[in-house]
């Protein structure tokens, strides 16, 4: 599978209702929504005023990456957005199977992010559980920063370990994924592919979206 979900980090924020525009007719498949609280992660982006007005002008599912601590917290408020994926990490969440449990009770998918120093296996006991896994390609907090090459194993275990689970978890990638990087991320096993700076402010987001979708099929 490839599906590409722009990060919105990397958006025009001045001109919120101009980038959804062009994102609705573009290929792309998921909206990608960065929440930081400046605990989890040193930086603050956006908070649930902005997601309640970006969410109202695209029917494509949203996937919000939660950076932040005690995510659990805030479940029924993703779920109100309409959200189709709520994203924790992994490290933020002390009991991460009832977390997941809540996020299903919601009625939406459940994702895991890990962050670039957590292993894989750190989810073997509940990789049944989730409909997607999301590595970090960079350490979170920032847009535009340098593809760590290590995730490329990283991608290679995470796929060995939802095989022999048999699993049926997605695998997400997020962080420095552009035309060089996305075709090496598919080749290790990747399903679907956030990208901010690679698509936001140039010229022609629309087809760089397509040309991801290619380089990656
Ligand atoms: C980083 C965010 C990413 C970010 C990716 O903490 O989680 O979603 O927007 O940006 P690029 O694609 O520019 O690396
Ligand atoms: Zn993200």
């Amino acid at each position: 599978m490839n599906l590409i979900a722009p990060s919105l980090l990397a958006a025009d924020f001045a001109h919120l209702d101009r980038e959804m525009e062009w994102f609705n007719r573009s290929e792309a498949d998921w909206l990608h929504l960065d929440v930081m609280d400046g605990v989890f992660v040193p930086n603050i982006s956006f908070g649930f005023p902005v997601l309640e007005h970006v969410a109202r002008l695209t029917e494509k599912p949203l996937d919000v990456h939660l950076m932040i601590v005690q995510p659990e917290k805030f479940i029924t408020q993703v779920r109100d957005l309409g959200a189709a994926i709520m994203n924790v990490h992994q490290e933020a969440c002390v009991h991460l199977h009832r977390t997941i449990q809540q996020i299903h009770e919601a009625g939406m998918k459940a994702a895991v992010t890990l962050n670039p120093a957590t292993p894989v296996s750190t989810l073997e006991d509940i990789i049944c559980d989730v409909d997607v896994v999301m590595l970090m390609t960079v350490n979170p907090g920032f847009g535009a920063q340098k593809f760590i090459e290590h995730s490329l194993n990283k991608v290679r275990r995470l796929r060995q370990l939802i095989t022999q689970s048999g699993s049926a978890a997605l695998i997400e990638v997020d962080g420095g994924v552009n035309r060089t990087t996305a075709p090496r991320l598919a080749e290790a096993g990747v399903d679907v592919y956030v990208t901010g700076s690679a698509v936001f402010g140039k010229p022609d987001p629309i087809a760089e979206v397509k040309e991801l979708k290619l380089l990656t099929s």
